[in-house]
């Protein structure tokens, strides 16, 4: 077993990846939980494939325990699914010394820790995340959130787990859509922050060579990520640069209504995008945006911008939280393995994308 602890100015917790470890996570969540009720929140995807394996281990342990089922989707993430998970947690009863539990990819592990952050003023929860990227991104440093029409995770909170519990195994029963959505974030962590990374994943000969490595792969992943989240806990600096790819990315997940592309899908696209442009533009060196789309060919992902109408595009990115008035920080790779925050005034952005 990996452990990687987070440590914050007033919080502290460990991520634990290992192999199998939903099956024994009751005795794990006795060391950091002495009371006796937890809530499970979950999707209709996941509910069929480890609610149970989950919950036995937590009833042998003693724990009382309950469950909510939210629909699978993007499409949930939103505030009348919020309502629901209050109302439920109203229904059970729960109090702030109970526990909550978010299993499941993204949505779950956003939409459940924003209940969490909100319900009673806060109720502790823990994150045990069933995709690849909720493994390596999503259920680690604390952004919580739902979406609202006019854009993804428009309202939402930092709010940290007691603990993540990564179990590798799980990614077994992942189809290769939401398998290479995650790699969409895998591949973002070492063109920002690791060129060799980058290497290791072209090296690798196929998917099978590849899952035999995941445990290694998400635990850099995520020691990457602890390491920026230490940094800039509230997003205002080192942290914007996770957000490679994240600007055009957001833009067109929201124009396609969260249906069309995944979310790793629309970051590929985001990452090529941005770095065809701005090495155009001289600003990054020759042959990055060339390795980017070797890597995401690679591994299935899109590097195409799809057609679509560019004042949409403009509209849907001035409405995304990395936009402060007329300034949007852009992360920009000054080559593979660096990037750079360029804060460009939204007639510069206007430029980019030539309109
Ligand atoms: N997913 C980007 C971040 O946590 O900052």
């Amino acid at each position: 077993m990996k452990i990687l602890k987070i440590s914050l100015k007033n919080k502290s917790y460990d991520i634990y990846i290992d192999r199998n470890i939903v099956t024994s996570i009751g005795k794990y969540i006795r060391k950091i939980y002495s009371g006796k009720k937890i809530a499970v929140v979950t999707d209709s995807n996941v509910d069929k494939l480890y609610s149970n394996i989950l919950i036995d281990s937590l009833s042998k342990e003693g724990f009382e325990t309950s469950k909510l089922v939210i629909k699978a989707g993007e499409r949930s993430k939103n505030l009348d699914t919020l309502k629901d998970i209050y109302k439920y947690f109203c229904e059970s009863r729960i109090r702030r010394s109970d526990i909550i539990i978010a299993l499941g990819g993204g949505v779950v592990g956003d939409i459940t820790g924003f209940a969490a952050s909100t319900y009673l003023r806060g109720v502790k929860y823990i994150q045990v995340p069933t995709t690849l990227l909720a493994q390596i991104d999503s259920s680690i440093g604390g952004k919580v959130a739902v979406d609202l029409t006019f854009g993804k995770n428009l309202v939402g909170n930092f709010y940290h787990p007691e603990a993540v519990f990564i179990d590798p195994e799980i990614l077994n029963s992942l189809n290769s859509k939401f398998f290479n959505d995650g790699m969409g974030e895998v591949i973002k962590y070492g063109l920002i922050n690791d060129k060799n990374f980058v290497q290791k994943l072209m090296n690798y000969k196929d998917k099978d060579e590849l899952l035999c490595n995941i445990e290694e792969i998400i635990y850099t992943c995520c020691s990457v990520k602890k390491e920026i989240v230490q940094m800039d806990e509230f997003d205002t600096g080192e942290r914007m640069k996770l957000n490679f790819g994240h600007t055009f990315g957001h833009a067109v997940e929201k124009i396609f209504n969260y249906e069309k592309y995944t979310h790793g899908e629309c970051v590929a696209l985001g990452m090529a995008y941005i770095t065809e442009r701005s090495e155009k533009r001289g600003y990054t060196k020759k042959g990055t945006y060339e390795t980017i789309r070797r890597i995401l060919n690679k591994y299935n992902l899109p590097c195409e911008m799809p057609e679509v109408d560019k004042r949409l595009l403009f509209e849907a990115i001035t409405l995304d939280k990395k936009t402060q008035f007329d300034i949007i920080n852009l992360i920009l790779l000054k080559e593979i393995g660096k990037a750079n925050i360029v804060k460009l005034k939204l007639q510069e952005l206007k430029n980019y994308i030539d309109i």
